[in-house]
């Protein structure tokens, strides 16, 4: 269940909660209570301070105690949560806090929240999403799923505007996990265009959905090739949030591979086994487009889809064949495994038409970048220094990690084919990178471009922070936060 998040006019000590949240930051020997924190132990006349101390308490993120206040204030507990040491401090830290309380109080139905006060400008709106982050559980498909009973978080002394702001992100995270997680026969292409419909159609924005024929029509060889091994025919989608005077106009790119089972150059079965989460590009994408009515940057922005499954069906794409791709560009297929480049190839020439400042692509695009920055980073490649910047700048602000990645030009001599214009794969290193090159070559010239391989951060193995077990949503709150940068 997702909590509803409310700003409470009501004095914190005497508010009708469960448990009122208060923050501590780690000192040299022991915990600190923040301003708030002392309110409450001044009430409990010093006995909160003397619990942390009694049973050393690190005031670190992600470590909650919980400590009954002996009628002291209305609410019967107060949970103390770490922030780290005070100069350090945050609104990661805030936000990891605000998850960690979310996940360790589910007994409790109503918080009372007061971390977010003594931390820096920006706490509300990062502890409201990391409520929503940290209460996010994955269970239709549970016939009983496990109870958790917190339904309300009241924010004391926040402002209204900043708290929607947090849920708005927090939302749109939870959109985009909710994909992430649904089994891939439930989530087809035609499905996943059905969703991005509906998101469109509940925010007012206009959306176009491709069908085969009209990918045929059109042009897309790339989408069309990669779908041909699949009873479920693939899907280009585009939606636009176009306020009334746009500052600036972005155009954002998801890979949407609802099953990725490598095709003919199948996967074995344990690379497969979380091969459903092969769309969380286009579940970020979505995502962010969700919460953009609510935010409402002067920003025009499209979102592209391109939606299939990668299967070995009977008409599959072959090692060897050459594909045409929207805009005309030729590729030599050779290993039907990296689809993901093949199916962006095209929505990158198409958003290219757009007229658009800059263009972001979001996939699940390469087991190398595990490789390369483990399970926690998103690999971060770009073709132009500012636009890199401005994404470090929201990750950054959203405590999402990413790392810039290069983009070697000698390297796509290893791209060059015999029979087509460029090859899709190169040799067995540098595999990332030779993905994100063989991208830019779809991309218009002189256009600001950036490509985010969330391969390693799209999906956890297990619950940590804000982030739980499955799909993370990873991106899509660096995508909201940089469309608010530019508008
Ligand atoms: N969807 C995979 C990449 C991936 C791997 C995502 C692991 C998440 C976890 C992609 O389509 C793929 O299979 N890439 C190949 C490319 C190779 C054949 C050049 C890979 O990374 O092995
Ligand atoms: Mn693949
Ligand atoms: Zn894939």
């Amino acid at each position: 269940m997702t909590p509803e998040i409310a700003v409470s006019e009501e004095r914190p000590l005497e508010a009708g909660c469960d448990a009122l949240v208060v923050g501590a930051f780690q000192a040299e020997e022991s915990p600190a209570l923040t301003e708030h924190g002392r309110a409450v132990d001044e009430a409990m006349d010093g006995r909160l301070g003397c619990h942390l101390e009694a049973i050393g308490f690190k005031a670190n993120p992600g470590n909650v105690v919980l400590v009954p206040t002996g009628g002291a204030t209305s609410a019967p507990v107060v949970a103390v949560a770490g922030l780290g040491p005070e100069p350090e401090v945050s609104t990661s830290q805030v936000r990891r806090a605000a998850a960690a309380c979310a996940r360790s109080l589910g007994h409790a139905a109503v918080l009372g929240s007061m971390l977010h006060s003594d931390g820096p400008e920006g706490s509300a709106a990062a502890a409201a999403e990391g409520y929503l982050l940290g209460a996010y559980r994955f269970t239709a498909h549970k016939t009983s799923p496990p109870t958790t009973k917190l339904s309300r978080v009241l924010f004391f002394e926040a402002a209204a505007d900043e708290v929607a702001r947090g849920v708005a992100y927090g939302s749109a995270t939870t959109l985009a996990r909710d994909l992430v997680n649904e089994p891939p026969s439930l989530l087809t292409p035609e499905v996943l265009a059905a969703r991005a419909a509906e998101i469109a159609s509940a925010g007012g924005y206009t959306s176009k959905v491709w069908d085969a024929d009209a990918l045929t029509l059109d042009g897309f060889e790339g989408i069309l090739s990669v779908g041909r091994g699949s009873a479920h025919p693939p899907r280009f989608i585009r939606l636009d949030y176009q306020p009334p005077e746009p500052k600036a106009k972005v155009a954002l790119v998801g890979k949407g591979v609802t099953f990725d089972s490598g095709g003919l150059s199948l996967k074995d079965a344990r690379n497969m086994e979380t091969m459903k989460t092969d769309m969380s590009g286009a579940a970020a994408v979505l995502g962010a487009m969700s919460a953009l009515a609510a935010l409402q940057p002067q920003v025009h922005v499209v979102g592209l889809i391109s939606a299939t499954e990668n299967m070995p069906g009977p008409d599959a794409m072959k090692p060897g064949d050459v594909i045409k791709h929207y805009g005309g560009t030729t590729s030599e297929v050779l290993n039907t495994d990296a689809e993901g480049r093949l199916i962006l190839a095209d929505a990158l020439a198409y958003a290219s038409e757009q007229g658009a400042d800059a263009i972001v692509d979001v996939a699940t695009l390469t087991g190398a970048i595990m490789v390369a920055l483990g399970g926690k980073c998103t690999g971060l490649f770009s073709n132009d220094d500012s636009l890199a910047q401005e994404l470090q700048t929201a990750s950054e602000k959203e405590g999402e990690r990413n790392w810039r990645m290069p983009l070697f030009d000698d390297y796509a001599s290893e791209l060059e084919s015999e029979v087509a214009d460029i090859k899709h794969i190169g040799g067995r290193y540098g595999g990332s990178i030779l993905a994100a090159l063989f991208l830019r070559r779809f991309v218009g010239k002189d256009i600001p471009w950036a490509h985010l391989d969330i391969a390693g951060t799209a999906r956890s193995d297990s619950a940590s922070d804000e982030s739980p077990k499955g799909g993370t949503g990873a991106a899509t709150r660096t995508l909201l936060a940089w469309i608010e940068g530019r508008g």
